[in-house]
């Protein structure tokens, strides 16, 4: 578990989707390209997808075996099967607020971008210039239009190729079929998804985008506090060397290793009320009460916490007047990156003594969770270890999630 988290009311989700110009054959399939890249598919990586049996019930059942927290190939696979199919959660609306805004990303080997045009239409893109392939755009920010640093190709913020400097005398060039490549973008609350097996680039409805990114928890999550009013306050990014899925498995305990590692946290919840509501479809919803607090105690916490973790990757905190969001993004297999993004209620925004504090609470328990995952992906790497059971009173969110990520990988 990351932090903690209560709740309020959700937007309406809305998706967004631009129709940039391109044409004919060009550009080749991308997704299939994609595909191709990654889709290697070892035996031995499918071998250690079926080691792990979804069907034994929690309380007699083994965890996945350690080769998938370590294993390159089974990385690879889980980049196509897992992140490279579907929804993926990208980023935040706050970052493509405006009219010109963009910020970059990259999952496994697709870099990408996501803009704001001038009309206000959001759109996403393949990051990779169409000349010879230089990354366009970097880190973020706002841009009438992406100037390629390496020879000034220039594109709107539509993918359209606005000028492919110095060509003159080529032959069988049409600039319409050099447009960026487009991504599926669309929004759901204050969170920006993607597609990287989808260029189409029709609407898409928010509660189609909703049902399939959510599924049934959609409604849950709308109701309890997920408010895209909430304005933003910091990112704060780490660098861990584990797996993705420790990250993600330290999160799904049911509060099990909280007693043992947050000693801060742990005083501040009654950690008998800490129960997983329910497994959805693709989430697993977490919840826990604040211990009783002295009329002028420090109220980071609220009364309640409610943690939903969004398959694969993506956690959504609500605590307090606090929304956090953890987005574990692989780096390697025994690398990710989580990105951690605070939003708090607008009527503690000049309280910054309360945002300071609660800041540095927060933090601390970052600290410990890191120190516990690389901890564990050490462990999972030594040759003692091959795999381990599960506590059925508390990690039946962490079985949901490998019972998943099996199905995914074996589909
Ligand atoms: S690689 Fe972009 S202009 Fe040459
Ligand atoms: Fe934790």
């Amino acid at each position: 578990m990351a932090a903690a988290r209560s709740l309020a009311a959700l937007s309406s989700a809305r998706a967004t989707r631009p129709g940039p110009r391109r044409a004919g054959a060009w550009p080749p399939r991308v997704s299939a390209a994609v595909a191709r890249a990654v889709a290697a598919e070892p035996e031995h990586a499918r071998r250690l997808v079926a080691e792990f049996d979804p069907a034994v019930p929690l309380d007699a059942a083994v965890t996945p075996p350690s080769g998938w927290y370590a294993d390159q190939d089974f990385l690879r696979l889980e980049l196509d099967r897992v992140f490279l199919r579907g929804w993926q959660a990208v980023g935040h609306i706050w970052q493509v607020k405006n009219p010109n805004d963009f910020f970059t990303g990259r999952l496994g080997n697709v870099e990408f971008v996501v803009c704001r045009d001038a009309n206000g239409n959001l759109h996403a893109f393949h990051n990779v210039c169409r000349h010879h392939a230089s990354l366009l755009a970097c880190g973020s920010g706002q841009k009438t239009c992406f100037q390629c640093p390496y020879h000034g190709w220039t594109y709107g913020l539509d993918g359209t190729l606005l000028k492919a400097t110095r060509i003159s005398g080529i032959k069988n060039f049409n600039k319409n079929d050099f447009g960026l490549v487009p991504i599926k973008v669309a929004t759901w609350g204050p969170f920006v998804l993607a597609r990287f097996d989808d260029e189409s680039t029709e609407d898409d409805a928010g509660d189609v985008v909703g049902d399939e990114w959510l599924g049934s928890a959609s409604e849950l999550l709308s109701t309890n506090g997920i408010d895209t009013s909430l304005p933003h306050i910091c990112r704060r990014e780490y660098i861990i060397n584990c797996n993705w899925k420790v990250f993600c498995d330290n999160y799904l305990d049911g509060g099990y290793h909280v007693p043992y590692a947050h000693g801060a946290l742990a005083s501040g919840l009654q950690l008998q009320s800490y129960e997983t509501l329910q497994a959805y479809e693709r989430v697993s919803v977490q919840r826990c009460e604040s211990a009783p607090s002295e009329p002028d105690d420090f109220e980071r916490l609220g009364t309640k916490a409610l943690y939903a973790f969004v398959y694969p990757n993506f956690m959504i905190n609500r605590y307090g007047p606090w929304m956090d969001t953890n987005l574990a993004v692989p780096l390697g297999s025994t690398k990710c990156k989580v990105v951690f993004d605070y939003f708090l209620d607008k009527s503690l925004l000049d309280d910054q003594n309360f945002i300071e504090r609660s800041l540095k609470d927060s933090e601390q328990v970052q600290m410990e969770d890191i120190a516990l995952c690389e901890g564990v992906q050490r462990g999972l790497e030594s040759p003692a270890y091959g795999v381990g059971r599960y506590a059925p009173s508390v990690e039946m969110a962490m079985h949901h999630f490998h019972c998943l990520l099996h199905a995914n990988l074996s589909g």
